[in-house]
This record gives structure tokens, sequence and C-alpha cells, in this order.
């Protein structure tokens, strides 16, 4: 369908979900403190897709993001990899807990599908 809503109500504070929206996954992140403040003081200028974490959020302590590898489409897998966000097993790509390409061949960061908050608790997908 080309929307999904979702409950944030469901999501604890440090954890992922992942939701299927047209045949693709989206990540869902409940971020913490200390995981927005490492999103925002990164030096995002030298990164190799230059984004501020704040381009890539609407509410600091949610991150919407596609599951899909900007390599070559794998889905990458949560809590790991170097950069404490998500490590792609297919060819190492490590991505920040912004979703940003850190390290290994994927050459962007994860993409922000279309989403908006409807009302506090819920996001509407597409
Ligand atoms: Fe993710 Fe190649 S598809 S690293």
């Amino acid at each position: 369908q080309a929307k999904v809503e979702v409950d944030l109500a469901t999501i604890p504070e440090g954890k992922n979900v992942i939701i299927k929206w047209r045949g693709k996954p989206v990540f869902i992140r409940h971020r913490t403190a200390d995981e927005i403040k490492d999103a925002e003081n990164t030096d995002w200028q030298k990164l190799r897709d230059p984004q501020p974490d704040s381009d890539r959020v609407q509410k600091p302590e949610w991150l919407i993001m596609l599951g899909v590898c900007t390599h070559l489409g794998c889905v990458p897998i949560g809590e790991a990899g170097d950069f404490g966000g998500w490590f792609c097993p297919c060819h190492g790509s490590h991505y920040d807990i912004s979703g940003r390409a850190r390290k290994g061949p994927a050459p962007l960061n994860l993409e922000i599908p279309a989403y908006d908050f409807a009302e506090d608790n819920q996001v509407v997908i597409g």
C-alpha cells in the first residue's frame, strides 16, 4: 500500500522496529539521548555523503529510513558495526546512528522516505 501508519508508543527508547513499506523494509529507531548527541556531534562535513543529522530526522528521537544498503541493496543489521548503528553483512558497510555511510563500499547514506507525524505517537510513512 502507498502509506503505512505506525504506532510509535509501542517502540521503547533504544529499540529498532522494521516495517514493510512498498515491499521494502523501513527501519524505525527510537534513539536515546546519547545516540542523538552522538549523531549530532559527528563531524559530518568529512563524511563521504555529507549530511548533518538534522537533515535526516524530523524529531531527533525518531530515526526513520529505508533498510536498504546503498551498495547493492542488502538489508543491514541493527545495533551492529563500528559506528553504533547498522552493519551490512553482504560486503561490510557500516552506518552510524544517523544511518550515514561511514565505512565499507556503501556510497550513500541510508535513504529517508517521506513521512509525517500524524499525532504525537503516530507516524505515517509514504
Ligand atoms: Fe551492503 Fe554490499 S550490499 S555492503
